[in-house]
């Protein structure tokens, strides 16, 4: 498979009045298209620095990242990015917040329409699609947050934390869903989290950072995802995925600060 990402020598430093904070580590890393890669690690290793790079919204202080064959030189529509604070926006409904990247780009009406109604289905938003922001659950919320971003069919995409705000229960649909839409729609994702059982569930690969500065201290290859995503009950009920998801917790807890 093709390489998507390709993140050589990267190392990042903050110019600050207190003088230089150095951001990460050096970090090399490899994302093939259409892979699921999340990535763990202690607060304040780099994770979501090396994201901004990725996204171009940081210039790295040193190295290079390359996304399909092209290096970045600042944000771009091949690459969405779904933060951790929320990004929706409250005076539009939720049909009109998925199909706001759509308009930007001034795809026509008719696949305008298509494409939200084919996501609201996708995200369980269906009855809901004229409702405003603050007519929402928190975790109905973050789903328009993620359709939105997906609504601009970027073929990257990039999520810090998307879920962190959310109640346990609603998660744990989100992560399905998730998992459900990425299968549909064959997306390469890049997917940080403080949670090592979400970033077992949802991965092809799982990379778990060092401290502060992080460097990438492994990599675990995940089973391939069954047809139509993973759900928790056979995960959790999984002995394979269950020693993955406790040998990434070893390495995390080592790194504890
Ligand atoms: N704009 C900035 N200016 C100066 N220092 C920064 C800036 N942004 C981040 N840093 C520093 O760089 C380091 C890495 O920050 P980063 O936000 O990438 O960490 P993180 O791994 O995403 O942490 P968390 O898990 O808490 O989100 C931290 O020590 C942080 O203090
Ligand atoms: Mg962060």
């Amino acid at each position: 498979m093709a390489e998507k990402i390709e993140v050589s020598g990267f190392r990042h430093f903050f110019q600050t009045e207190g003088g230089p904070v150095q951001a990460t580590g050096t970090i090399d890393l490899s994302i093939r298209a259409g892979e699921f890669v999340t990535l763990v690690g202690p607060s304040g290793c780099g994770k979501t620095t090396l994201l901004k790079a990725i996204a171009g919204f940081i210039t790295p202080s040193e190295g290079s990242i390359v996304c399909d064959g092209k290096p970045v030189k600042g944000p771009g529509r091949d690459r969405g990015v779904v933060f951790q604070e929320l990004a929706i926006l409250p005076w539009r409904t939720v049909r009109r917040n998925i199909a706001h990247g759509l308009e930007i780009a001034r795809v026509p009406r008719v696949q305008r329409d298509a494409t939200v109604t084919r996501l609201v289905g996708l995200m369980g938003l269906v009855g809901f699609e004229d409702r405003y922001p603050h007519e929402l659950s928190g975790g109905m919320r973050q789903r328009v947050a993620v359709a939105r971003t997906w609504a601009a069919d970027p073929e990257i995409i990039l999520m810090d934390e998307p879920f962190a705000a959310v109640d346990a229960m609603t998660r744990l649909t989100l992560q399905e869903e998730l998992g459900r839409l990425c299968v549909a729609t064959r997306k390469t994702v890049f997917f940080i989290t403080h949670s090592v059982e979400e970033a077992v569930f949802l991965a092809d690969r799982v990379l778990v950072m060092t401290k502060r500065p992080g460097t990438i201290k492994a990599v675990l290859d995940v089973p391939r995802r069954e047809a139509g995503g993973r759900d928790w009950d056979s995960f959790t009920s999984d002995p394979v995925m269950q020693k993955i998801a406790g040998e990434v917790m070893h390495l995390v807890h080592a790194e504890r600060v």
